[in-house]
């Protein structure tokens, strides 16, 4: 697919992640201490509640999401993984086929607010870690949740696993803490992009808390939207319904 200019249509952050991937796993694991797999493994048995035919993992890089929902699913659950970085996507292709799963799932380049799909096409549109990249200071952040809605069933879900905000402010300064003297020096000696890891402890520091994601959820037109949170608040998944 061909990328238009970007004073046509600006894609935020689209440098950034097709600069990252040769070491984003590995990367994210660290930062996280290990933590990412299960919080994206609870996010898919979350995306699987209602058993939904077919999923969309929306701002899938590298197929994590994906490819534990494929683990837990049965073989009539159709899966696409959508991203806006070629490179990604390589390296989810090639994911899957070691996780021996590539017939469950395939991975298309696409924009998360131009979605080729049809009206009404997925049960369920799970999104790990790209929330905050399609809503945090993005000026298409709005045309994302249009797109995402138009996309699912009436009654469809939109989980969202994402950084958050702890509710307890010693817990938050500790959390942001971490952010400024651990993620962000150690995202930019492994991954060698001071840039990326820059803008993901700032952004993550900055982020919408809970209640601030299900008000923006609610003015976009979902409803019914609850929150589990993860250790203490930092991360937590939201389900919106259509
Ligand atoms: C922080 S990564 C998360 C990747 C993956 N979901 C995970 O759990 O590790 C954010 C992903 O969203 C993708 N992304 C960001 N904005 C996008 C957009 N507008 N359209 C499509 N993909 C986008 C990036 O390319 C990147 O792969």
């Amino acid at each position: 697919m061909e990328s238009p200019h970007p004073a046509q249509h600006p894609q935020p952050l689209h440098g950034i992640f097709t600069a990252v991937p040769p070491r984003y796993d590995l990367v994210n694991h660290i930062i996280t201490l290990g933590l990412d797999k299960r919080w994206r493994r609870l996010a898919a048995q979350t995306c699987l509640e209602n058993k939904p035919r077919r999923v969309l993992d929306l701002g899938c890089g590298t197929g994590d999401l994906t490819i534990s929902i494929a683990r837990l699913a049965g073989k009539d659950t159709d899966l696409t993984g959508l991203d806006y970085s070629q490179p990604m996507l390589e390296k989810a292709q090639q994911k899957a086929v070691k996780a021996g799963v590539q017939k469950l799932a395939r991975f298309i380049h696409g924009e998360a607010n131009r979605l080729p799909f049809p009206d009404a096409h997925f049960d369920c549109v799970g999104i790990s870690f790209a929330f905050r990249n399609l809503t945090y200071k993005n000026p298409l952040g709005p045309i994302h949740f249009a797109e995402v809605k138009r996309v699912l069933k009436p009654d469809g879900r939109y989980v969202i696993v994402e950084s958050s905000q702890p509710e307890d402010r010693l817990i938050r300064a500790l959390f942001h803490l971490y952010l400024r003297l651990f993620v962000q020096p150690v995202g930019i000696v492994l991954s060698g992009n001071p840039g990326a890891y820059r803008y993901l402890a700032e952004s993550a520091r900055r982020f919408y808390s809970s209640s601030e994601v299900r008000d923006m959820l609610l003015a976009a037109g979902f409803r019914d939207v609850y929150y589990s949170a993860l250790l203490f608040g930092v991360a937590g998944i939201h389900v919106a319904y259509k």
